[in-house]
């Protein structure tokens, strides 16, 4: 029997300096000392003899017992010591390899329009006037002509916050009444680019929240001339020389006269398709004379003073630049999307 015992020992001695792999490592432990193991069988076995050989067995299997744990102990400690040496091996840096590029990233193609925006008002002499996302109702609708229970306030759905009369700007114009207070009675020409906010259902046509760029020019003697000027300008050098552009009288409160601005399909030059919808003409902004009670909360006598005004969606811009069929691509962060830009 003891001699048994010591072969069993001396098996599983071997089988633990055999194993190199530390998952391995629980396996021989249930095969040997787990509860059903060899060795606590060994042990258990002490009941199975004559009484005078079970102190001798006795003893020397619970020996072995705890020579085994013991030796499990150091040698999970040195494969653990392997493992980490090797882990360190394996993350050492090859100088040698050619290294990773940087991935650079790009403009989103709405800030890339801004800028194309910006770039031809600055040619014309128009500087940036950074305005506020969230307005007062006065700065929005009031002081644009538009009173409160005013109906043309329901052409702008609006998103309210819990403060009475605080919202956010359904629009960019309420920024030509903060130019104008700053700067009357000196002439203005300044483009006002931002987020605008409605409160509307999202579809392929319309976001929650876009980007405007307005503009304001007032000074004296300002003209329909100037604003018709100016805006057929903008269109071929944003569209091409070549572009054919119309004014379609309309109406704004804080606009008298008011006009949207159409210039011919850049996609089918006119003859006709699917994106201007077989008219042959693509909307682009919305424009007029600087209303004169929009004047006067400016701070300028409408005596004096006049002005043009107009507003665009860049968005819509990319869209047409571009053939870009679903506005919500802009804030959907896909970048298959994004990365066709620039
Ligand atoms: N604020 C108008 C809109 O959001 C656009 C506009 C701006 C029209 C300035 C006329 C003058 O629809």
């Amino acid at each position: 029997m003891l001699e048994t015992l010591e072969g069993l020992g001396q098996e599983a001695g071997e089988a633990l300096r055999a194993i190199q792999d530390k998952s391995e490592l629980g396996a021989w432990r249930s095969a040997y000392l787990g509860r059903r193991g060899k060795i606590t069988d060994a042990v258990k076995a002490v009941g199975t003899l004559p009484p005078d050989e079970r102190p001798a067995y006795g003893r020397r299997a619970n020996e072995l017992k705890r020579a085994l744990e013991a030796a499990y102990e150091a040698r999970a400690g040195e494969l653990e010591k392997q493992s980490a040496v090797s882990a360190r091996a394996a993350d050492q840096v090859d100088v040698s390899l050619p290294g990773r590029p940087p991935r650079p990233g790009r403009l989103h193609p709405a800030t890339r329009t801004l800028r194309e925006i910006y770039r031809i008002f600055a040619e014309m002499g128009f500087q940036v006037y950074r305005s506020r996302d969230v307005e007062t109702d006065d700065f929005n609708f009031t002081w644009l002509n538009m009173p409160p229970h005013h109906p043309a306030r329901d052409m702008w759905d609006t998103f309210y916050t819990t403060q009475p009369g605080v919202i956010l700007r359904t629009h960019t114009s309420p920024g030509q009444i903060h130019a104008m207070r700053q700067y009357h009675p000196e002439p203005i020409r300044v483009i006002l680019p931002g987020m605008c906010y409605r409160y509307e259902q999202i579809t392929a046509r319309s976001e929650i929240m876009f980007n405007q760029v307005e503009g304001l020019a007032v000074g004296e003697e300002i003209t329909m001339a100037d604003l018709k000027g100016t805006l057929v300008d903008f269109a071929r050098r944003m569209f091409g020389q070549g572009r054919q552009v119309r004014f379609r009288a309309s109406h704004f409160p804080f606009t008298e006269p008011s006009a949207e601005v159409d210039m011919d399909c850049i996609l089918c030059n006119g003859e006709g398709c699917r994106v201007c919808k077989y008219t042959g003409w693509l909307e682009i902004l919305g424009c007029g004379m600087v209303h004169p009670v929009v004047l006067a909360y400016g701070g300028y006598d409408p005596a004096i003073y006049s002005g043009f005004a107009f507003g665009m969606g860049p968005e819509r811009i990319a869209m047409l630049k571009h053939g870009i069929e679903d506005i919500r691509h802009f804030w959907g962060n896909d970048l298959r999307f994004l990365k066709q830009f620039g």
